[in-house]
């Protein structure tokens, strides 16, 4: 089974999509945190890196890599590469080879629309744009550009599936968020 969670910047996607695996027994997995790597290894081919995951870290060709890709300048770096078409090819390719086997909660943009548009369960989540821009701790301007960039760009722009649940989270709590999407699984 898969369960798609996508929507803009900080509406708490990483950790509610972590906690709602780890209540389900599903891995995780953070298409974003691809995203930044590929950032982080600036003008490398992206179909060539190893990007692993192990635990709550992320490894690029074996290197820890889980703080220096959470930078501002990685954050918005990471949305630029993310429009090119080469990218995201490469991507979808790792994407679609970790989510092959075994029940997976993945979380991203295009997860629903794109990686997974199979996927027994859509979520997009979103909140109140002060509240992300609060949560994630990233000034509001920069949290629009990126939500601006991820939406309008032209290959597997942000974009919530036809047949996704919407979940506002604005003064929900996490665990009122991960309740509700165990709910859904189980319903
Ligand atoms: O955690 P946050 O929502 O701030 O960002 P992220 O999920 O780590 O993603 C970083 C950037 O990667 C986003 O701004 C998108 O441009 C891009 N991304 C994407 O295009 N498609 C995905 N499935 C996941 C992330």
């Amino acid at each position: 089974m898969l369960v798609a969670i996508d929507g803009p910047a900080g509406a708490g996607k990483s950790t509610v999509a972590r906690a709602a695996a780890h209540a389900l027994g599903f891995a995780y997995l953070d298409s974003g945190a691809m995203y930044r790597a590929v950032a982080l290894a600036g003008d490398r081919d992206p179909a060539s890196l190893r990007i692993a995951f192990d635990g709550e870290r992320v490894l690029l060709d074996g290197e820890d890599v889980s703080e220096a890709i959470r930078t501002p300048e990685i954050s918005q770096l990471a949305s630029r590469r993310a429009a090119e078409p080469g990218v995201r090819a490469a991507l979808l390719v790792k994407q679609r080879e970790l989510i092959a086997s075994g029940d997976w909660v993945a979380e991203g943009r295009d997860i629903g629309t794109v990686v997974a548009p199979g996927a027994e369960l859509k979520v997009w989540l979103t909140a109140d744009a002060d509240e992300r821009a609060r949560r994630r701790g990233e000034p509001p301007e920069d949290l629009r550009a990126r939500d601006e960039r991820d939406a309008s760009r032209d290959h597997s722009p942000m974009v919530a599936a036809d047949d996704a649940v919407e979940l506002d989270t604005t003064g929900l709590s996490i665990d009122e968020v991960v309740a509700r999407i165990v709910a859904l699984v189980r319903g």
